[in-house]
């Protein structure tokens, strides 16, 4: 069994949060959830429900994975042992396995679009609706471009802590950022742009309405990888001296800044082409922008060009900093609990994820009309899950545990690294009511909204 190693910066613990945190949720889930949700109003929604929720629960994570430095099943099972919380410790791992297997689908059509940007095929489709119907229900090259995206992110994770994660991240995360400054630049530049930023950011309060308040705090936690165990087990790799809360706060900051420049970087964008409501998900990134690129590219060919190579790039690195933060939390699971190498237990991982990934990918296609689970195709099936079930359950039992359960000094301990920080004793307060009363009752109300209970 290999021998545990940490981040080696503090540095490289940010950015490898901030990428679990920046995904395809920041680009494509919440500029449209802003647009449908009320502009600005939806927009302060959300930043309340990253500040009062989805900071305690990201630094309530870091304090399980730091403390313990284990995996998250064995961590739990350190913290309270013979204990139905142990079962939590499961949850993280096996929802970010489901996780995965979905993704990669995803993740998938983004490096084929990223391949038809580069060559200039983006710009000959006529009908962008047809071809991503065509190209996603297809049979072979989804589950090629799949397989390699599971492949790459493989090769990061078997590398292991350091040379992996941290030095992919590294790399990464400034050039996502890097591209994110150069697409607002064009895209501002577009003649549609005012119309685009007043779709967005319009404060339409009558638009607030119950279950969108819910969907702002699901989509903070998603987008946060909130209880999916990746951040615990990230956070078990935490060096003693990095501050828990400030990294908390920079990651949570990055996500949310990434969230909101997307939506700037798209509205203006297919404003500029057409007065179009743009489709949700899918819809968006591979249906209306296609469509809008494919005009760019017939006016200004370079420009066109350009514009979709560096979109799609964006997605792919987004997608796969995620993708290597839900692919660790099985791994380390396995390395550590059977005491596998890393190797073996990466290709454990990737190979069920492949297996699993396989009936997702033909979900669109071939599998469509297989549905032996709640009547859901098997995508549809581990996306609800684990987006729908696990999280909200998991974010849950996460706040109880540590409000209720976690010895104090514990907390205290983590959060003051030792002693060698000064956090006020309100402020610790503050922390662990939020976790006993606030939290859980908000994701209990996320969960019932879930499930279509109310
Ligand atoms: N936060 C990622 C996103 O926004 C998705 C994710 C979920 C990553 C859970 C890790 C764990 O796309």
């Amino acid at each position: 069994m290999e021998k545990r190693t940490n981040f080696s910066s503090k540095l490289g613990i940010v950015l490898a949060s901030a990428g679990s945190a920046v995904g395809l949720g920041n680009v494509w889930r919440f500029p449209t959830e802003v647009g449908e949700g009320g502009g600005a109003a939806f927009i302060l929604v959300y930043i309340l429900c990253v500040v009062l929720l989805g900071l305690p629960l990201m630094v309530a994570e870091f304090i399980i994975g730091r403390h313990t430095h284990k995996n998250t099943a064995d961590a739990y099972r350190q913290l309270a042992p013979r204990s139905g919380w142990i079962a939590q410790g499961y949850i993280g791992v096996f929802t970010s396995w489901f996780i995965l297997c979905y993704y990669s689908v995803v993740a998938g059509w983004t490096l084929k679009y990223l391949v038809e940007a580069l060559s200039g095929g983006l710009g000959s489709i006529s009908d962008s609706a047809a071809y991503f119907k065509a190209f996603s229900g297809a049979t072979w090259e989804p589950l090629a471009y799949m397989a390699i995206v599971m492949l790459m992110c493989h090769l990061v994770i078997i590398r292991g802590v350091q040379a992996g994660i941290e030095r992919s991240s590294k790399l990464m995360m400034p050039l996502l950022l890097m591209i994110i400054a150069v697409l607002l630049v064009f895209s501002f530049s577009m003649p549609g742009s005012r119309e685009g930023l007043t779709f967005l950011l319009k404060p339409d309060l009558s638009k607030l309405t119950s279950s969108v308040i819910l969907s702002a705090m699901g989509q903070a936690f998603f987008s946060l990888s909130i209880a999916m165990g990746c951040l615990c087990t990230y956070a078990s790799y935490f060096t003693d001296d990095a501050r828990l809360v400030k990294t908390a706060g920079s990651v949570a900051l990055i996500d949310t800044v990434v969230a909101v420049m997307a939506g700037f970087i798209m509205f203006p964008a297919v404003f500029s082409v057409e007065a179009v409501t743009p489709d949700a998900g899918p819809g968006l990134v591979f249906i209306t922008l296609p469509h809008v690129f494919r005009i760019a590219f017939g006016s200004v060919p370079l420009v066109g060009w350009f514009f979709a190579v560096m979109f799609y790039l964006l997605l792919l690195l987004a997608a796969l900093t995620s993708m290597v933060s839900i692919h660790e939390p099985p791994t380390a699971f396995l390395i550590e609990h059977f005491r596998l190498s890393r190797p073996v237990a990466t290709t454990i991982v990737t190979a069920v994820c492949l297996a699993v990934g396989t009936l997702c990918c033909l979900s669109f296609g071939a599998l469509a009309d297989c549905r032996p689970l709640f009547g859901l195709t098997f995508f549809d099936f581990f996306d609800f899950v684990s987006a729908k079930i696990f999280l909200p359950l998991g974010g849950m039992i996460i706040s109880l545990f540590v409000g209720w359960r976690l010895d104090r000094k514990i907390i205290v301990g983590q959060l003051t690294n030792a002693g060698t920080i000064r956090i006020p004793a309100w402020a610790v307060s503050a922390f662990v009511f939020l976790l006993r009363w606030f939290i859980p009752l908000a994701m209990g109300g996320i969960f019932v909204k879930e499930l279509g209970i109310i």
